[in-house]
């Protein structure tokens, strides 16, 4: 072959290469409304910024006649490329060669690129879609997943990992998802779980079909799984990189400073009247949020799922900021097991990569019940505390109305480590709510009374006298468990002040191989 004719052969390989499992399987992808991993690599990255890696990989596999049948850069399309100019690593599960499964070198193809993102201290967003382990390859595929599962494990904290669920991802296949920082599904196409319809029915006689089983819907409503839920496969990669611009590169580094454009001191008014009278009165804690926050943007994480609290992203003066939030809207923003969990998770996220966590507070106690007991809420509350008092970012509270009881500590108060904890002059700090309180210390008292109006002219009586002791933010503030006490409209200008005297804190926890945190 002539000089110029291998050149020729270069160009005509990468066309090849280009059209994965050929023409006819991309026209099948596209007819179920799915794109191909090249066309999603594309609108995920800066235009032309993508540089593919292992073009020219075939699988090695000689089972079932497979010699025969090999594609280019097998199941998946790998490399680099950069989100806003910040270089991330990806990799795209090719659905149109063998249904994007998971072969020996498929497995080393996505392996390099996670290697890579460790190198260079870069982020990485694995594109799934994927029908599992290559069934002809065998026990070689499954250790190919366990290689990027031990990857998946040792990158956790170190860069930040972001997983799209954009077709199947079923059996094990789930784990390597799981085992990052951020789940995004489709609402159309995309399912997870680890054994499907049939294998449920033949094992319990359960009849599901697929959507109700792992589809998006209920992983973003029950069982928590997925982080986000996007309508669509457009709508899913604006997200990831909306998500990877509050984020540093990796745990070293700090997020990327945005030029404000929102005024610092700007007084939002309204808060100084969001609160109503009635302390059993639910009011949206997302009105505080984005009254608050940069240009009133906030990136919700797990909108669907444990809705009583609420975390996220949003901006204080350009600095990324993690916000943790009770929703009185939802539940009284009571904590139970899967809004500890959330919480928790998110906190250590934020821990894990310098990102400062602002706790807004408005929580009535944890939920009580044998429901919840069962379901290990003393574990699952342990963790949100833990996650707080192991956490050495910056750390600004804000109590908005009620924090009683143990719920009171959990959400990063002064003892936690909670660096300024303000409160506005409608919060109540308390070991429990009047009327419980009443109930506990007058209750025999009130139960030898006969005189019914006597009796409820008591309690009235008792439980003001309560609340005019502890339904405010004085006796915490009195004893410096409370900062200072802000006025309502004033609170994007303080937790500016707070997070700005707080960049310069170091705070490091006692060397140990790791914490021992109830899981
Ligand atoms: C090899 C596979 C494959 C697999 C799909 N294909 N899954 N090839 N290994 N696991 C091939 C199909 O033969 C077909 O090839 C092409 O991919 C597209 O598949 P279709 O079935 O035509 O597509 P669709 O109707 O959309 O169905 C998608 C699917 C189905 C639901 C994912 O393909 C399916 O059920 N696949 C098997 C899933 C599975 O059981 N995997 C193993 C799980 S165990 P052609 O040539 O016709 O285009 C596992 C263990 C992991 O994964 C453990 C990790 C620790």
């Amino acid at each position: 072959m002539k000089n110029q004719e291998k050149v020729a052969d270069l160009i005509e390989k990468r066309v090849q290469a280009k059209l994965g499992g050929g023409e006819k399987r991309i026209a099948s992808q596209h007819k179920k409304g799915k794109l191909t991993a090249r066309e999603r690599i594309d609108m995920l990255l800066d235009d032309g910024s993508f540089e593919e890696l292992d073009m020219f990989v075939t699988h090695r596999c000689t089972n079932f006649g497979l010699e025969n049948e090999k594609y280019l850069g097998d199941g998946v399309v790998t490399g680099h490329g950069t989100i806003d100019g910040r270089i991330v690593f990806v990799f795209a599960q090719d659905f149109t060669v063998f249904g994007g499964s998971l072969s020996e070198t498929m497995a080393q193809k996505i392996c390099k690129v996670m290697d890579m993102a460790m190198k260079m201290g870069a982020p990485i967003i694995g594109i799934n879609d994927s029908g599992g382990a290559r069934i002809q390859e065998g026990v070689t595929s499954l250790a190919g997943y366990a290689e990027i599962f031990q990857r998946n494990i040792l990158a956790s904290g170190v860069v930040p990992q972001i997983s799209a669920i954009f077709g199947p991802c079923a059996g094990g296949a789930v784990y390597s998802p799981a085992l990052t920082d951020f789940i995004l599904m489709t609402a159309d196409n995309s399912y997870m779980f680890v054994t499907g319809p049939k294998v449920v029915k033949s094992v319990t006689g359960e009849d599901i079909t697929v959507e109700d089983l792992g589809g998006a819907d209920v992983h973003a409503r029950k069982s928590g799984v997925t982080h986000f839920k996007a309508e669509s496969e457009e709508e899913g990669t604006m997200l990831i990189r909306k998500l990877i611009s509050y984020m540093p590169q990796n745990n070293l580094e700090e997020a990327p400073l945005v030029k404000c454009t929102d005024p610092i001191d700007r007084l939002e008014d309204s808060l100084n009247s969001l609160i109503p009278d009635n302390p059993n009165q639910p009011y949206d804690m997302k009105d505080i949020i984005h009254g608050i926050v940069d240009n009133g943007e906030f990136l919700e994480v797990h909108r669907h799922y444990a809705r009583n609290i609420i975390v996220g992203f949003a901006r204080f003066n350009g600095a990324s900021t993690g916000i943790v939030a009770n929703q009185p809207n939802y539940l009284a923003g009571v904590l139970d097991s899967d809004a500890s969990r959330k919480a928790a998770r998110f906190v250590r996220f934020c821990d894990a990569f310098n990102i400062p966590v602002l706790t807004l507070v408005d929580v009535p106690g944890f939920l009580p019940g044998s429901g919840q007991e069962y379901a290990g809420i003393i574990i699952h509350g342990a963790k949100l505390m833990f996650a707080y008092g192991e956490a050495t970012i910056p750390k600004v509270t804000v109590t908005i109305r009620k924090s009683y009881g143990g719920a009171h500590d959990v959400m990063s108060c002064k003892q936690l480590r909670g660096d300024f904890n303000y409160a506005w002059p409608t919060a109540e700090i308390a070991v429990m709510g009047a009327s419980g309180a009443i109930e506990v210390l007058e209750g025999k008292k009130v139960a030898a009374m006969t005189d019914e109006a006597e009796k409820k002219k008591y309690i009235d009586e008792k439980v003001e006298e309560y609340k005019e002791k502890f339904a405010n933010p004085y006796q915490a503030a009195a004893f410096g468990y409370i900062d200072d006490v802000i006025e309502p409209r004033n609170t994007r200008f303080r937790v500016i002040r707070a997070f700005e005297a707080l960049q310069t804190k170091k705070l490091q926890n006692p060397p140990r191989k790791h914490s021992n945190m109830p899981l």
